[in-house]
């Protein structure tokens, strides 16, 4: 297969940008950049580049409608799109609960092998953090293994810390 069109996610970001422009510099290839543009995706940084070559999707990677048509045009994804500022999620239950359900959606996806037999994943999430859940490391994988069970308990998806009993 002849590798033609790229889909960049997150080719707004810091690593992304610096990647489009490193594809447009050595190769012939064309980029699709998919990004949300938070605070931490930059314009600027993709302005430089042929319009001809790049074109910018603002949009989200949980979009999957729009991801399957960005993907069908796609001979090769490199996937960038993250909440990099990790501390961001932490601090906020709702993102870190809407970041567990990504997950647990995301590995849930059927898939299909090539013989036909469709396959599927179940994921159990566990979610400590620290002070709440304890102050050394092992005491916040504890409680985060706790908690992983009582996921799992429940059938797959995913638990706080909390719900384990854990320490609060
Ligand atoms: N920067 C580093 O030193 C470093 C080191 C190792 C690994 N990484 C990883 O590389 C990846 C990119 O890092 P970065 O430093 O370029 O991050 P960044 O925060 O600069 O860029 C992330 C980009 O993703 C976009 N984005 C966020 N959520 C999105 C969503 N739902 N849909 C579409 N776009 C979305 C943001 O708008 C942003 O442009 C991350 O997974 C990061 O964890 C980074």
């Amino acid at each position: 297969m002849t590798l033609t069109h790229l889909l960049v996610t997150g080719g707004a970001g810091f690593i992304g940008s610096n990647f489009v422009h490193h594809v447009v510099e050595h190769t012939d290839h064309t980029v699709t950049v998919l990004d949300k543009m938070t605070y931490a995706g930059n314009e600027a940084s993709l302005a430089d580049l042929p319009k001809d070559r790049v074109d910018l999707v603002v949009g989200d990677i949980a979009d999957a409608e729009l991801v399957d048509g960005l993907f069908e045009k796609a001979d090769a994804v490199v996937h960038y799109a993250a909440e990099s500022h990790n501390d961001n999620s932490l601090h906020d239950p709702q993102r870190l609960s809407a970041l567990a359900q990504a997950i647990v959606e995301a590995v849930g996806q059927p898939i299909r092998l090539p013989s036909g037999t469709c396959v599927e994943v179940g994921t159990s999430i566990g979610i400590a953090s620290a002070p709440h859940h304890g102050a050394a490391g092992a005491d916040v994988v504890h409680s985060a293994d706790l908690a992983m069970y009582a996921a799992k308990k429940q059938g797959g998806g995913y638990a706080f810390a909390e719900a384990a009993g854990a320490p609060a």
